[in-house]
Protein backbone atom coordinates (compact mmCIF):
# COMPACT_ATOMS: atom_id res chain seq x y z
CA UNK A 1 0.00 0.00 0.00
CA UNK A 2 1.07 3.77 -0.57
CA UNK A 3 1.26 6.15 2.24
CA UNK A 4 -1.26 8.97 0.65
CA UNK A 5 0.34 11.27 2.61
CA UNK A 6 3.99 10.54 2.51
CA UNK A 7 3.43 11.14 -0.91
CA UNK A 8 2.04 14.71 -1.22
CA UNK A 9 4.57 15.14 1.70
CA UNK A 10 7.32 14.00 -0.85
CA UNK A 11 5.68 15.89 -3.72
CA UNK A 12 5.37 19.43 -1.61
CA UNK A 13 9.56 18.91 -0.65
CA UNK A 14 10.47 18.31 -4.29
CA UNK A 15 8.28 20.94 -5.50
CA UNK A 16 9.72 23.62 -3.03
CA UNK A 17 13.14 22.72 -4.31
CA UNK A 18 12.71 22.90 -7.65
CA UNK A 19 11.04 26.29 -7.96
CA UNK A 20 13.94 27.25 -4.76
CA UNK A 21 15.26 29.96 -7.47
CA UNK A 22 11.92 31.28 -7.95
CA UNK A 23 10.80 32.34 -4.56
CA UNK A 24 14.91 32.53 -2.99
CA UNK A 25 15.09 35.45 -5.96
CA UNK A 26 11.31 36.92 -4.71
CA UNK A 27 12.40 37.05 -1.23
CA UNK A 28 15.98 38.03 -1.58
CA UNK A 29 14.17 40.90 -4.17
CA UNK A 30 16.41 40.03 -6.51
CA UNK A 31 13.95 38.98 -8.77
CA UNK A 32 14.83 41.42 -11.44
CA UNK A 33 18.32 39.91 -11.92
CA UNK A 34 19.42 40.20 -15.53
CA UNK A 35 22.65 39.14 -16.74
CA UNK A 36 25.57 41.66 -17.21
CA UNK A 37 25.83 42.13 -20.94
CA UNK A 38 29.00 43.55 -23.11
CA UNK A 39 27.56 44.64 -26.42
CA UNK A 40 31.07 44.56 -27.74
CA UNK A 41 30.49 48.00 -29.95
CA UNK A 42 30.37 51.56 -29.96
CA UNK A 43 27.38 51.23 -32.55
CA UNK A 44 24.08 52.15 -31.65
CA UNK A 45 21.67 50.09 -33.48
CA UNK A 46 21.66 46.73 -33.79
CA UNK A 47 20.17 44.98 -37.12
CA UNK A 48 16.89 45.19 -35.37
CA UNK A 49 15.00 47.15 -33.04
CA UNK A 50 15.86 45.93 -29.41
CA UNK A 51 12.95 43.96 -28.45
CA UNK A 52 12.86 42.59 -31.75
CA UNK A 53 16.23 41.21 -32.36
CA UNK A 54 16.13 40.12 -28.48
CA UNK A 55 13.23 38.13 -28.88
CA UNK A 56 13.45 36.51 -32.59
CA UNK A 57 17.47 36.63 -33.36
CA UNK A 58 17.35 33.06 -33.60
CA UNK A 59 14.51 33.24 -36.30
CA UNK A 60 16.31 35.75 -38.48
CA UNK A 61 19.59 33.88 -38.45
CA UNK A 62 17.58 31.05 -39.22
CA UNK A 63 16.30 33.08 -42.38
CA UNK A 64 20.01 34.01 -43.07
CA UNK A 65 21.30 30.45 -43.34
CA UNK A 66 18.55 29.58 -45.39
CA UNK A 67 18.91 32.47 -47.64
CA UNK A 68 22.81 32.15 -47.88
CA UNK A 69 22.70 28.14 -48.29
CA UNK A 70 20.41 27.82 -50.89
CA UNK A 71 20.48 31.51 -52.77
CA UNK A 72 24.36 31.94 -52.46
CA UNK A 73 25.44 35.23 -50.57
CA UNK A 74 22.77 37.81 -49.73
CA UNK A 75 22.82 40.95 -48.66
CA UNK A 76 20.27 41.74 -45.28
CA UNK A 77 18.28 45.31 -45.52
CA UNK A 78 17.45 46.74 -41.98
CA UNK A 79 14.40 48.61 -41.03
CA UNK A 80 16.46 51.72 -41.18
CA UNK A 81 17.70 51.50 -44.38
CA UNK A 82 21.10 49.71 -43.11
CA UNK A 83 22.99 46.92 -45.16
CA UNK A 84 24.57 43.75 -43.69
CA UNK A 85 26.06 40.69 -44.91
CA UNK A 86 24.05 37.95 -43.85
CA UNK A 87 26.68 36.26 -41.81
CA UNK A 88 26.96 34.94 -37.84
CA UNK A 89 30.55 35.51 -37.87
CA UNK A 90 31.02 38.34 -39.81
CA UNK A 91 28.25 40.46 -38.66
CA UNK A 92 26.51 39.36 -35.83
CA UNK A 93 30.14 38.79 -34.06
CA UNK A 94 32.03 41.67 -35.61
CA UNK A 95 29.88 44.08 -33.82
CA UNK A 96 29.06 41.57 -30.74
CA UNK A 97 33.23 41.15 -30.78
CA UNK A 98 32.76 39.34 -26.95
CA UNK A 99 30.93 36.73 -27.76
CA UNK A 100 31.44 35.34 -23.69
CA UNK A 101 30.15 38.49 -22.58
CA UNK A 102 27.30 38.81 -24.60
CA UNK A 103 26.10 35.37 -26.71
CA UNK A 104 27.05 33.45 -23.80
CA UNK A 105 26.37 35.45 -20.93
CA UNK A 106 22.86 35.74 -21.84
CA UNK A 107 22.40 31.98 -23.04
CA UNK A 108 24.10 30.22 -20.19
CA UNK A 109 21.25 32.65 -17.95
CA UNK A 110 18.46 31.37 -20.38
CA UNK A 111 19.66 27.82 -20.28
CA UNK A 112 20.48 28.00 -24.10
CA UNK A 113 23.59 26.30 -25.45
CA UNK A 114 23.44 26.85 -29.59
CA UNK A 115 25.27 24.38 -31.32
CA UNK A 116 26.64 26.86 -33.84
CA UNK A 117 30.26 26.67 -32.98
CA UNK A 118 30.71 23.58 -33.27
CA UNK A 119 31.03 24.59 -37.20
CA UNK A 120 31.31 28.17 -37.08
CA UNK A 121 34.78 29.77 -36.04
CA UNK A 122 35.00 32.16 -33.58
CA UNK A 123 36.52 34.78 -34.32
CA UNK A 124 39.91 35.17 -32.65
CA UNK A 125 39.24 38.82 -30.53
CA UNK A 126 36.23 37.29 -29.48
CA UNK A 127 37.67 34.30 -27.33
C1 LIG B 1 26.11 47.18 -36.37
C2 LIG B 1 26.42 46.48 -35.14
C3 LIG B 1 25.54 45.25 -34.79
C4 LIG B 1 25.35 44.13 -35.53
C5 LIG B 1 25.87 43.83 -36.94
C6 LIG B 1 24.54 43.24 -34.72
N1 LIG B 1 24.24 43.84 -33.54
FE1 LIG B 1 23.07 43.08 -32.06
N2 LIG B 1 23.11 44.85 -31.10
C7 LIG B 1 23.87 45.95 -31.45
C8 LIG B 1 23.57 47.05 -30.56
C9 LIG B 1 24.20 48.45 -30.61
C10 LIG B 1 22.60 46.57 -29.64
C11 LIG B 1 21.92 47.36 -28.51
C12 LIG B 1 20.70 48.01 -29.13
C13 LIG B 1 19.96 48.92 -28.23
O1 LIG B 1 20.31 49.07 -27.06
O2 LIG B 1 18.96 49.52 -28.71
C14 LIG B 1 22.34 45.18 -30.00
C15 LIG B 1 21.45 44.36 -29.35
C16 LIG B 1 21.33 42.99 -29.57
C17 LIG B 1 20.55 42.08 -28.76
C18 LIG B 1 19.67 42.44 -27.58
C19 LIG B 1 20.48 42.55 -26.32
C20 LIG B 1 19.59 42.81 -25.14
O3 LIG B 1 20.00 43.60 -24.27
O4 LIG B 1 18.51 42.24 -25.06
C21 LIG B 1 20.74 40.82 -29.28
C22 LIG B 1 20.15 39.53 -28.78
C23 LIG B 1 21.62 40.97 -30.44
N3 LIG B 1 21.95 42.30 -30.57
C24 LIG B 1 22.02 39.93 -31.26
C25 LIG B 1 22.58 40.12 -32.51
C26 LIG B 1 22.67 39.09 -33.53
C27 LIG B 1 22.26 37.65 -33.35
C28 LIG B 1 23.22 39.67 -34.62
C29 LIG B 1 23.43 39.06 -36.00
C30 LIG B 1 22.20 38.56 -36.62
C31 LIG B 1 23.52 41.05 -34.28
N4 LIG B 1 23.09 41.28 -33.00
C32 LIG B 1 24.12 41.98 -35.12
C33 LIG B 1 24.75 46.01 -32.51
C34 LIG B 1 24.84 45.08 -33.53
C1 LIG C 1 19.43 39.00 -24.12
C2 LIG C 1 19.69 37.59 -24.15
C3 LIG C 1 20.39 36.98 -25.37
C4 LIG C 1 21.50 37.44 -26.05
C5 LIG C 1 22.32 38.66 -25.73
C6 LIG C 1 21.75 36.50 -27.11
N1 LIG C 1 20.82 35.50 -27.09
FE1 LIG C 1 20.66 33.98 -28.42
N2 LIG C 1 19.05 33.24 -27.40
C7 LIG C 1 18.50 33.80 -26.28
C8 LIG C 1 17.37 32.98 -25.83
C9 LIG C 1 16.48 33.26 -24.61
C10 LIG C 1 17.30 31.90 -26.73
C11 LIG C 1 16.30 30.73 -26.71
C12 LIG C 1 15.04 31.22 -27.32
C13 LIG C 1 14.08 30.15 -27.70
O1 LIG C 1 14.42 28.97 -27.62
O2 LIG C 1 13.00 30.55 -28.16
C14 LIG C 1 18.36 32.10 -27.70
C15 LIG C 1 18.60 31.26 -28.77
C16 LIG C 1 19.58 31.44 -29.72
C17 LIG C 1 19.79 30.59 -30.85
C18 LIG C 1 18.97 29.35 -31.19
C19 LIG C 1 19.52 28.21 -30.38
C20 LIG C 1 18.86 26.92 -30.62
O3 LIG C 1 19.49 25.89 -30.27
O4 LIG C 1 17.75 26.90 -31.14
C21 LIG C 1 20.86 31.08 -31.54
C22 LIG C 1 21.46 30.51 -32.81
C23 LIG C 1 21.32 32.25 -30.84
N3 LIG C 1 20.51 32.45 -29.73
C24 LIG C 1 22.40 33.03 -31.25
C25 LIG C 1 22.86 34.13 -30.55
C26 LIG C 1 24.06 34.88 -30.89
C27 LIG C 1 24.98 34.55 -32.05
C28 LIG C 1 24.18 35.87 -29.98
C29 LIG C 1 25.27 36.91 -29.85
C30 LIG C 1 25.55 37.70 -31.06
C31 LIG C 1 23.04 35.76 -29.07
N4 LIG C 1 22.28 34.69 -29.45
C32 LIG C 1 22.79 36.62 -28.02
C33 LIG C 1 18.90 34.95 -25.65
C34 LIG C 1 19.98 35.74 -26.03
C1 LIG D 1 27.12 20.98 -39.06
C2 LIG D 1 27.81 22.25 -39.20
C3 LIG D 1 27.02 23.52 -38.93
C4 LIG D 1 26.32 23.85 -37.79
C5 LIG D 1 26.16 23.05 -36.51
C6 LIG D 1 25.78 25.17 -38.01
N1 LIG D 1 26.13 25.62 -39.25
FE1 LIG D 1 25.65 27.41 -40.08
N2 LIG D 1 26.58 26.91 -41.79
C7 LIG D 1 27.28 25.73 -42.00
C8 LIG D 1 27.81 25.73 -43.37
C9 LIG D 1 28.65 24.62 -43.98
C10 LIG D 1 27.39 26.94 -43.95
C11 LIG D 1 27.67 27.45 -45.37
C12 LIG D 1 29.02 28.11 -45.34
C13 LIG D 1 29.06 29.32 -46.16
O1 LIG D 1 28.47 29.37 -47.23
O2 LIG D 1 29.69 30.29 -45.68
C14 LIG D 1 26.64 27.66 -42.94
C15 LIG D 1 26.10 28.94 -43.12
C16 LIG D 1 25.43 29.66 -42.16
C17 LIG D 1 24.99 31.04 -42.30
C18 LIG D 1 25.18 31.97 -43.48
C19 LIG D 1 26.69 32.23 -43.75
C20 LIG D 1 27.48 32.85 -42.64
O3 LIG D 1 28.61 33.35 -42.91
O4 LIG D 1 27.07 32.88 -41.48
C21 LIG D 1 24.37 31.38 -41.13
C22 LIG D 1 23.75 32.73 -40.78
C23 LIG D 1 24.44 30.22 -40.27
N3 LIG D 1 25.07 29.18 -40.91
C24 LIG D 1 23.93 30.19 -39.01
C25 LIG D 1 24.04 29.11 -38.15
C26 LIG D 1 23.50 29.11 -36.80
C27 LIG D 1 22.76 30.26 -36.19
C28 LIG D 1 23.81 27.90 -36.27
C29 LIG D 1 23.47 27.38 -34.87
C30 LIG D 1 22.05 27.36 -34.55
C31 LIG D 1 24.53 27.13 -37.27
N4 LIG D 1 24.66 27.90 -38.39
C32 LIG D 1 25.03 25.86 -37.09
C33 LIG D 1 27.45 24.72 -41.10
C34 LIG D 1 26.90 24.63 -39.84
Amino acid sequence: MYDAGKVIVGLLVFLCLITFPVWYNVGSGKGDFKPDLQLGTQEKECVAPKLQIRASHMQLLDTWRDTVVREGPRLYRTWNGKTFEMSLTKTCLRCHSKKEKFCDECHSYAGVEPNCWNCHVIPKETQ
